[in-house]
């Protein structure tokens, strides 16, 4: 895979196609949660020339990397860096009460898997950090040195879908009292020997599953997206619209559930008419999860895993 092809912006089209509605219009306002390398921002600003972006992420160097790049469109672009759940602290300092626009494109970039130091590649010796933002919060040596086995246990099971959790639990317990871990290639090792033969030959590197696991637990990426979502719901202006892609089952769960619960009406059963107050808030965009297109995975791997969701506010939250 060529670095440029790990660059494309996934879903790119679909994404812009989806929010285009809610930012033609002068004073559009448009937040990409989820900055990275700014391909989405950018494609943003280029398309919507009356809507101004502003763009969170709680990497300090993708903010310095997409702030080069969008330097072009000046002050059209407000770059922040915070974690997206903060998303209406950061709105209420700009004095902007509501957006029209709402992108997420969530997990890892690919400047962070590139970057050795950072220690999210399982294919290269690193310190075990795995933090997005590494000014602050525990790294992964931390959580596999210190964590008791069975909350081990629960995130390789929960977050990376691993099968053999237990297995490779007891082997950390076990190398962990010997030594504490510091680097990846140790724990690649201890995977790749803990591993039954007949697992290994099958869903590429075995590592993959517990380096992704430990990845969400380190920058607490579920916990924040449960409070994300419904707040960014609530920042949009009636006719905004919400884009979300999700690289992860569990990321795309939440999603569907939140949009799901605003696409409800919220009356008591039994009533004949439903009164205003409890009508929906939402209308949803995407009839179940949109997946790229066979031709997309083909560009760019990165997309293989995406799964797309999107919903309009068509109604003000009421006082009941
Ligand atoms: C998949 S990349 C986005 C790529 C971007 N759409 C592009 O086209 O270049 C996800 C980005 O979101 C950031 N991120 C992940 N979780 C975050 C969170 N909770 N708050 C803020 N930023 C987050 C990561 O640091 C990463 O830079």
């Amino acid at each position: 895979m060529s670095s440029n092809a790990l660059h494309v912006p996934v879903m790119l089209q679909r994404c812009l196609d989806m929010l285009a509605p809610a930012l033609a219009q002068p004073g559009a306002v448009v937040v990409d949660c989820t900055l990275g390398l700014g391909g989405h921002s950018e494609a943003l600003l280029r398309d919507f020339p009356e809507a101004r972006l502003i763009a969170l992420d709680r990497d300090p160097s993708a903010l310095r990397l997409a702030g080069e790049r969008l330097a072009p469109y000046g002050d059209r672009a407000t770059l922040v860096h915070a974690v997206y759940d903060e998303l209406p602290e950061v709105l209420d300092r700009l004095g902007v009460p509501r957006v029209q626009g709402i992108l997420f494109d969530l997990g890892v970039s690919s400047m962070q898997l590139d970057e050795a130091g950072r220690g999210f590649a399982y294919a290269q010796d690193a310190p075990l950090d795995m933090r997005m933002d590494q000014t602050t919060g525990v790294s992964a040596a931390e959580v596999l040195n210190t964590y008791p086995p069975g909350d081990l246990v629960r995130i390789l099971r929960t977050y990376g879908e691993e099968k053999f959790a237990k297995k490779i639990v007891d082997a950390v317990v076990r190398e962990r009292a010997k030594e504490p871990f510091t680097n990846s290639a140790r724990l690649v090792e201890l995977i790749r020997e803990a591993l039954p033969q007949a697992a290994k030959r099958t869903g590429g590197n075995p590592a993959k599953r517990t380096f992704q696991a430990l990845r969400i637990e380190v920058n607490g990426e579920l916990a924040v997206l449960e409070r994300a979502i419904p707040a960014a719901v609530r920042a949009l202006a009636v006719g905004g619209r919400i884009a979300v892609l999700s690289y992860h089952s569990l990321e795309d769960r939440l999603v569907k559930q939140v949009f799901a619960a605003g696409a409800s009406h919220t009356a008591p059963p039994g009533l004949p008419v439903i009164p205003e107050q409890y009508q929906p808030r939402l209308k949803l965009l995407t009839r179940g999860a949109e997946l790229p297109t066979e031709e997309e995975i083909a560009e760019n791997r990165r997309a293989a895993p995406a799964r797309f969701r999107g919903a309009e506010r068509i109604r003000e939250e009421v006082a009941p």
